[in-house]
């Protein structure tokens, strides 16, 4: 396990290694790891001469102080789990000098409006943090293949479309949910729930599953009331937003159409802790 803070060192060492024909996986993440950025690595490790792991707590994609403040810096614990997957991953923990020098701010993005949509309509900024620290992670990295979660499948279509617009020389993969036994979305949030909010997580998954099943024979509308009327009777989890999307525009569906293919998208608070899960539809 080779850990760099540096990225004149890790670029220079990537290169070396690219000139002689290896190929490059990367995984970026926030640290706190778990399961979920496991499979990410999985998949990075298959496809891959080396997977590269980034672990980097990106202050301006936050949009809130003290959820950038309470975020969870783990990484001598995330060091230690990535060594159960393999010893030869790389890791990049930079400080926030490395990466932004001393101007700590975003750039600004269009992603044709995808950016507008879901949680774009509540973390003000958010994906400009996004664009700004991916971008510059994979002129960094170099990667032939980055990996992202549909966890977060409004920032993984971002992120293709950050490629596609950039021009960047790299193959964006979006990776399945990995969810615990309970359903519930491996998150690094998770392990800030009390006991309590921790139970009643798993309900956002199972309501997701029921909405799936009542959404082949219900309108979006029908199912985002019942979705809605669900939520209201669960006395740990506040609704943020519950919306049905086509996958293309990440547009709320007003018309069901068989030719489109839709998901569902759920942000809800346990506490003051936010938790996000979506479904495909059909
Ligand atoms: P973070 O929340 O640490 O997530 C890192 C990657 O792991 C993302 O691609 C996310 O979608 C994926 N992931 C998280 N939980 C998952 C799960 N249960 N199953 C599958 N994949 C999962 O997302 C970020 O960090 C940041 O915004 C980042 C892209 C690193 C930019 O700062």
């Amino acid at each position: 396990m080779t850990i760099f803070n540096n990225k004149s060192e890790i670029q220079d060492h990537i290169s070396k290694a690219k000139s002689k024909g290896a190929t490059f996986g990367f995984v970026a993440t926030m640290g706190a790891l778990h399961n979920g950025h496991l499979s990410l690595v999985q998949s990075a490790l298959q496809e891959n001469d080396v997977c590269v792991v980034s672990v980097f707590v990106n202050p301006t994609q936050f949009d809130n102080v003290e959820d950038l403040k309470k975020y969870p810096r783990t990484l001598e614990q995330d060091v230690a789990l990535l060594k159960t997957v393999s010893n030869s991953i790389l890791v990049y923990a930079p400080s926030v000098e490395d990466i932004y020098g001393g101007n700590t701010k975003a750039e600004h993005f269009s992603f044709d409006g995808l950016e507008f949509e879901m949680e774009g309509q509540f973390r003000n900024g958010h994906f400009d943090g996004v664009g700004t620290i991916v971008k510059r992670l994979f002129e960094i990295v170099m990667p032939n293949i980055a990996y992202f979660g549909e966890k977060d499948y409004q920032q993984l279509a971002i992120i293709k479309k950050l490629a596609q617009k950039y021009n960047l020389p790299v193959i964006v993969k979006g990776c399945e949910i990995f969810r615990e036994d309970t359903g519930l979305a491996y998150s690094s949030r998770n392990s800030r729930l009390k006991p309590d909010y921790r139970n009643a997580a798993p309900f956002i998954f199972k309501t997701l599953t029921t909405a799936k099943v009542r959404f082949g024979t219900k309108s979006a509308k029908e199912v985002t009331k019942w979705v809605e009327t669900q939520f209201a009777k669960n006395k740990f989890l506040e609704l943020e937003y519950f919306v049905i999307a086509d996958i293309e525009t990440l547009k709320t569906v007003k018309r069901k159409s068989k030719f489109k293919t839709y998901r569902a998208f759920v942000a809800a608070y346990a506490d003051d802790i936010r938790l996000i899960d979506n479904i495909a539809l059909n």
